[in-house]
């Protein structure tokens, strides 16, 4: 069933193995099933028209397909309504969106957001960028050796300052370490005291079932282009009770109603957030993405034969260097607890970016390595993985990451080890 779903996927089939891409660099972006690369060439071939504003067929038409691709995220999140989806560019903008909207709104002076220390720079940053205005503090749930968020330490925090803890903002699936944290015990913690609870979901949406009512959070960002979808599309879901009385970060066309020298009136749920044109053909690929990704899940039999799919791949890699000191993985070793990302050092290779406290003296370039496995067609990402805190947190310098997606098999993951183990070992410098 797998292989069938890898030759959808043009980029990865059309070349044949060894020749072309070893792509393990999903966590970083998908590539794009057939199915969503036709619906964006269809809507400018034979559908290009702005949305919400025309009376003419193609207009309507185009406003009706948006319409249907947010219903289609709504049912794939098991949101209550297409009004609680907002499109946005990528899970960066939603973070950025919520700080800019509820953040404003909550927090004053004195006020506490809680993030975690494995955070992607989006979930720190936009949270940075709101502090040059509102002076709150910026806490961080610490990561234990074993590399699972530390819910004592968050129980004890609550405990000492309650309601001022205003906004929790988690990282569903680490994009470095692979980890799915327990947010829904931490936001049930959160909650308690009425604390506004965000999860970015853009590496767990494609991997496990992501349902926002089980969850429980408050609002959820991902991406469309790691789900199989256009880049440029992204989503931001919200409690309606929160959307109604929000005030938009961004105004102009279509979030409108009505407009005077004297005021304006709010457009309906969720067109309030989504002021100018947005990427029309790009929302309207991701609700097909989102909808062929269910189908594909419901093919293979539920979204624990994705999971099964991947910890096996992931399993199967790491025991290639069981036995092996140079290799220095990050996470976790049992691949039950690893969803698509395996990132690791190199012992004797130190790579791009090392800060001073990682560097070790005599080693060798990491980028002959990365050379030589771009070389052998291997797609895969070296660095900080905008996760910068996390890897100072263990005081690892720079990590190679190999990451997975649903087209991805044995023959990749044995090249891929093999390739590595033959970089390594013919002493590159
Ligand atoms: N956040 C993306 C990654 O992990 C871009 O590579």
């Amino acid at each position: 069933m797998f292989n069938s779903i890898r030759k959808e996927f043009p980029i990865i089939s059309s070349s044949s193995f060894r020749k072309g891409i070893v792509y393990l660099d999903s966590s970083a972006t998908t590539q794009k099933p057939q199915v969503v690369i036709d619906r964006i060439k269809q809507y400018y071939e034979k559908e290009n028209a702005n949305i919400h504003r025309g009376p003419y067929d193609l207009s309507l038409q185009a406003t009706q397909y948006w319409l249907q691709a947010h219903e289609s995220v709504a049912k794939f999140l098991n949101a209550d309504s297409y009004e609680e989806i907002i499109f946005t560019r990528n899970s960066t903008e939603g973070l950025n969106f919520l700080a800019n909207t509820i953040g404003k709104d909550l927090l004053k002076d004195g006020d506490i957001v809680v993030v975690s220390e494995m955070e992607h720079h989006s979930n720190i940053v936009s949270w940075m960028l709101l502090q040059k205005s509102i002076k709150f503090r910026i806490e961080y749930i610490p990561v234990k050796d074993n590399y699972t968020l530390d819910t004592d330490w968050f129980t004890a925090l609550v405990k000492k300052y309650g309601k001022k803890i205003k906004i929790v903002s988690l990282v569903h699936i680490s994009n470095v370490l692979g980890v799915k944290n327990n947010v829904e015990e931490i936001f049930k913690i959160a909650q308690s005291v009425n604390t506004f609870t965000v999860l970015d979901a853009a590496q767990s949406v494609a991997r496990i079932r992501v349902d926002v009512k089980e969850i429980n959070c408050d609002a959820l960002v991902f991406s469309g282009h790691k789900v199989y979808g256009p880049t440029g599309s992204g989503v931001l879901y919200c409690k309606r009770k929160y959307l109604d009385k929000l005030i938009p970060w961004m105004g102009g066309g279509e979030m409108v109603s009505l407009v005077s020298k004297n005021g304006f009136e709010y457009n309906e749920l969720p067109w309030k957030f989504e002021a100018g044109t947005p990427n029309i053909a790009g929302g309207i690929a991701l609700g097909v993405a989102v909808d062929w990704l269910s189908k594909r899940v419901e093919s293979v039999g539920g979204w624990e034969s994705i999971v099964e799919h991947e910890q096996e791949l992931i399993d199967f890699f790491l025991k290639q260097f069981d036995s092996i000191d140079w290799f220095k993985h990050f996470g976790p070793n049992n691949s039950k607890a690893k969803y698509g990302a395996i990132a690791f050092n190199i012992k004797g290779f130190t790579f791009r970016g090392c800060k001073d406290v990682t560097k070790v003296e005599n080693d060798k370039r990491g980028e002959s390595i990365s050379e030589f496995l771009n070389k052998k067609r291997i797609a895969f990402r070296e660095g900080y993985h905008c996760a910068e805190p996390l890897h100072d947190r263990f005081g690892v310098g720079p990590t190679v990451r190999f990451s997975l997606g649903i087209y991805n098999n044995r023959e990749d993951v044995i090249y891929a080890a093999n390739s590595l183990k033959e970089a390594v070992l013919s002493g590159l410098s």
